[in-house]
């Protein structure tokens, strides 16, 4: 399985920060915000990894990652996202890279406490359609930051909504997800949304209504740093104390 790490986007949320440099360069604790997806990434057993960038900065994560050796990578490509045109467009540009293989596909700013290991050895042993992972989140400030399923009384996904003002359940889709090689035919069928951006939860919604959807949920701490200064500040108070990617 190959691994695809989305670093692109404005970070406008951590603005003024972000002028100055990429968000997944920030720190979380004591090392960039990306060495934590790598590490995840690394101990679920992906060794083959493209990491997609965009805008002024991409030439650090050159400097900071080299070809990959020292943080466990085997092999390390980089992709360049012209504009932030949404998560699907830059996920797209890794087609080539992917090359016919599933893909585990995680968000730079994405930092959880345990392991991913066991999503991926479930989208291993049944490599068809898509599988997301979810976390449970109380607060409904919160999830109208997220991507949100609706499940039925059984606990399949009818559908995902992506920031709803009326949250259908208490689960956040986490920006961790695994595909079988068509969801690059999905991306080109896609329409920018009203934000002007390919979005990963239409690409989400295509699985769920081929049925072809399956779901884990995340156990311990997920944090988005990218969704406000104070989240960005709590999963920083969560690595130091705690670490992440604990096996
Ligand atoms: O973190 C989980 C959430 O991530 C999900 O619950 C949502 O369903 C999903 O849409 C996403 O929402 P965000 O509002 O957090 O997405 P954001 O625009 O912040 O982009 C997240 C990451 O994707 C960002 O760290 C870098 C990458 N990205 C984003 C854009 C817009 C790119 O590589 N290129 C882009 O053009």
């Amino acid at each position: 399985m190959k691994g695809i790490l989305l670093a692109g986007g404005t970070g406008s949320r951590l603005f003024p920060l972000t002028r100055i440099t990429n968000k997944h360069l920030l720190p979380i604790y004591d090392r960039p915000m990306i060495q934590w997806s790598i590490e995840a990434l690394v101990k679920a057993g992906i060794s083959e990894i493209m990491l997609v960038t965009g805008g002024t900065h991409a030439g650090e994560f050159l400097r900071l990652l080299g070809n990959g050796h020292e943080f466990g990578i085997d092999r390390l490509s980089y992709g360049y996202q012209e504009r932030p045109g949404g998560i699907a467009e830059a996920l797209g540009l890794a087609e080539r890279f992917a090359d016919g293989e599933p893909a585990l596909v995680m968000l730079a700013d994405n930092v959880v406490g345990g392991s991913i290991r066991p999503m991926v050895e479930a989208f291993c042993a049944d490599p068809r359609g898509a599988r997301i992972l979810l976390t449970p989140v109380e607060e409904t400030e919160h999830l109208r930051h997220l991507g949100v399923p609706e499940l039925d009384g059984t606990g399949r996904v009818v559908r995902i909504l992506e920031k709803p003002e009326d949250p259908p359940s208490r689960f956040g889709v986490t920006g961790i997800y695994c595909y079988d090689p068509s969801v690059f035919e999905v991306i080109k069928t896609l329409e920018p949304s009203g934000r002007g951006e390919l979005e990963i939860t239409d690409v989400n919604n295509h699985y769920v209504a081929q049925g072809s959807m399956a779901y884990d949920v995340l156990e311990g701490f997920w944090g988005d740093a990218g969704e406000s200064i104070d989240a960005y500040y709590a999963v920083n108070d969560y690595v130091r104390a705690e670490g992440a990617n604990r096996d």
